[in-house]
């Protein structure tokens, strides 16, 4: 299958899986347990309907949004994820010069592939810093003032992943960072070996965001022991309070699924909230994002950036999550296997798919910019 036959997710999901070797495929296809959550996210969409209006003119589309005071001429963004240089060699570069190229925001993940001084340097659009929260506050603070000093435009702090989700099918390749293969992961390796010349030819794989702080490089360490050794599961509300205060700047919680603790953000001076369940890699069993949009949305969208992720794969799916009230829609695999399957151009690809779907569908739903869409035009079965 070739680029310019990929018509929408699934496609371009077929086209990854024939290119990367299956432990890193599976990496980012799978879900944690049973991956019931994962499975709902999508199929969540499908208990709504939508409502269209006719006759209401609709020339020109304008999909532009405001989210945590940064202007998007989309009101999807590119939400972010670890490692992405193993998907392809161009990593951050691909998602960062595609967001900009489709006036978008981006984010760089704590255990991203490219520095984030770097990006925030070389693309001139919003920038989001994806944090985890460590022990050492002292790493805290420096991480932030790093941060802050690259300019980045939004401050995340993902909440939901206070261990790692329990991941069977990393278990089963042996997939993990530095590279445990067993011998079947190592095989399923041996069948792509344009991804091997690839990985080899361009630079080392780091991770520039802790590679001052742990030392992952030399295979001493490895994500699993970040998580366990570095990061504090004691982490509570007095905690994020001081790091809001110390940020002072657009804040968001991302991973947020409880009214009460939409409320908390709320209360300690947040900016946003992503209603995300990390795409059901997690905690296996939570809700969806989308069946539980609105009671958040009844409960806060007014007094806080409302964001919506998980399950995201078509138009019709963004269109649905800003009816119930989300300010902007985040999207995971739907990019990553477009940066699998193509690097730059793959990521292009999937927005210049995903950008026309959402426009035919505003046209057809009789809404001519974001804020007409609204909860008249949807219906839960
Ligand atoms: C391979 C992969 C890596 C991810 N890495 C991170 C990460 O480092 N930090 C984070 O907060 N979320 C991470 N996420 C979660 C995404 O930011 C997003 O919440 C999720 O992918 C949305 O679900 P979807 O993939 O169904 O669209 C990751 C997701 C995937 C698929």
């Amino acid at each position: 299958m070739m680029l310019r036959n990929c018509h929408n997710y699934h496609d371009l999901r077929k086209l990854a899986k024939s290119r990367l070797p299956g432990p890193i495929f599976n990496y980012i296809d799978g879900g944690a347990d049973d991956e019931v959550t994962m499975r709902r996210n999508s199929e969540a969409f499908q208990t709504c309907d939508l409502i269209p209006n006719v006759l209401t003119g609709v020339k020109d589309i304008d999909l532009s949004v405001e989210v945590m005071g940064q202007k998007l001429d989309l009101p999807v963004y590119l939400s972010p994820t670890a490692l992405q240089r193993l998907f392809h060699h161009q990593g951050e570069r691909a998602t960062a010069a595609a967001a900009e190229k489709f006036g978008t925001m981006f984010g760089v993940s704590s255990l991203g592939t490219v520095s984030m001084e770097e990006i925030a340097q070389q693309y001139d659009t919003p920038q989001v810093y994806q944090f985890y929260f460590h022990k050492d506050r002292g790493l805290n603070n420096a991480m932030m003032q790093r941060a802050k000093e690259s300019n980045v435009n939004v401050m995340m702090l993902t909440v939901d992943s206070i261990t790692g989700g329990n991941r069977e099918r990393d278990l089963r390749t042996g997939f993990s960072i530095p590279f445990r293969l067993n011998l079947s992961g190592l095989w399923q390796f041996a069948t792509r070996p344009m991804w091997g010349i690839n990985y080899l030819t361009h630079e080392k794989f780091s991770l520039p965001q802790l590679d001052a702080h742990i030392d992952m490089g030399s295979g001493a360490s490895s994500i699993g022991d970040y998580f366990t050794n570095m990061l504090d599961p004691s982490m509570n509300w007095k905690d994020v309070e001081e790091m809001v205060k110390f940020w002072d700047g657009e804040f968001c919680l991302k991973g947020v699924m409880s009214v009460e603790d939409a409320k908390r953000a709320v209360d300690i001076g947040c900016t946003g909230i992503v209603i995300s369940n990390h795409g059901g890699r997690q905690l296996d069993g939570s809700r969806s994002s989308f069946d539980h949009l609105a009671e958040i949305v009844d409960a806060v969208g007014d007094q806080i950036d409302v964001v919506f992720d998980s399950g995201v794969q078509r138009g019709t799916h963004v269109l649905k999550a800003l009816a119930i009230g989300a300010k902007a829609v985040g999207l995971g695999r739907y990019y990553l296997f477009a940066l699998a399957a193509a690097g730059q151009a793959g990521v292009e690809r999937a927005m210049t798919l995903l950008v026309a779907e959402i426009e035919r569908d505003m046209r057809l739903m009789g809404c001519s910019k974001i804020s007409d869409l609204n909860r008249e035009h949807v219906r839960f079965r």
